[in-house]
């Protein structure tokens, strides 16, 4: 009998606050992840400032990160907006995580992002400002679906559950794409 192989995603968020609704989105992912795909979430607490003096020389956390980054088929990013950009905490993590120079482990990983804001446009400035990242750091950005979850204190309930539906399916949706993505880079037609 032929196994398949389990296709690992590696989900961070851009948020250290804990009910955050970027970690909540994350948390509805690992829910809805069909068979054969397991989303494991890291918490990017403990990834201090960058500073290129000590590169060389990177703290367990970030050299944690990097492992698993390394080791996932892909990467799923939760990105809150602020201040019509991405938090300074996820740049910081993608920042450690691009270093040293020949060491970026985002070079050629497939990569799918999602957002949640309270605001009307659902984290849009943030991802567009993100996706100019991947630009640099030669990742394969996912195009479709968009995951901007606008007004999202209508989406959630008290206890960080996705309870909007067109959410929960756009979600879904996110990571069979993002699979299917992955499997065409790897065999192009
Ligand atoms: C410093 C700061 C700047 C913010 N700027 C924006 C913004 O530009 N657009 C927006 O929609 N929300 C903005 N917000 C509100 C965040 O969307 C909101 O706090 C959200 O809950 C953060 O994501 P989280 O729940 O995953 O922590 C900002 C919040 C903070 C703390």
């Amino acid at each position: 009998m032929k196994m398949e192989k389990v296709f690992k995603i590696l989900g961070f968020a851009g948020s250290l606050r804990r009910a955050s609704y970027n970690k909540a989105l994350l948390r509805a992912a690992y829910e809805l992840a069909p068979e054969g795909i397991e989303l494991e979430i890291f918490d990017l607490e403990g990834i201090p400032p960058f500073n290129q003096d000590l590169e060389q020389h990177q703290p367990e956390r970030v050299k944690e990160f990097k492992a698993k980054l390394r080791e996932a088929d892909a990467i799923l990013i939760a990105t809150p907006e602020y201040n019509y950009s991405i938090p300074g905490v996820l740049k910081n993590a993608i920042d450690c995580a691009s270093r040293p120079y020949g060491d970026n482990v985002f070079a050629q990983k497939p990569v799918a992002i999602m957002g949640a804001s309270p605001g009307m446009i659902g984290t849009a400035r943030a991802q567009y400002h993100l996706r100019q990242c991947f630009v640099f750091l030669g990742c394969f950005a996912l195009n479709q679906p968009e995951v901007m979850v606008s007004f999202a204190q209508e989406k959630f309930d008290k206890d960080g559950r996705v309870t909007d539906q067109k959410t929960r399916e756009l979600i879904r949706q996110l990571l069979e794409s993002l699979v299917a993505w992955t499997r065409r880079l790897a065999s192009p037609r």
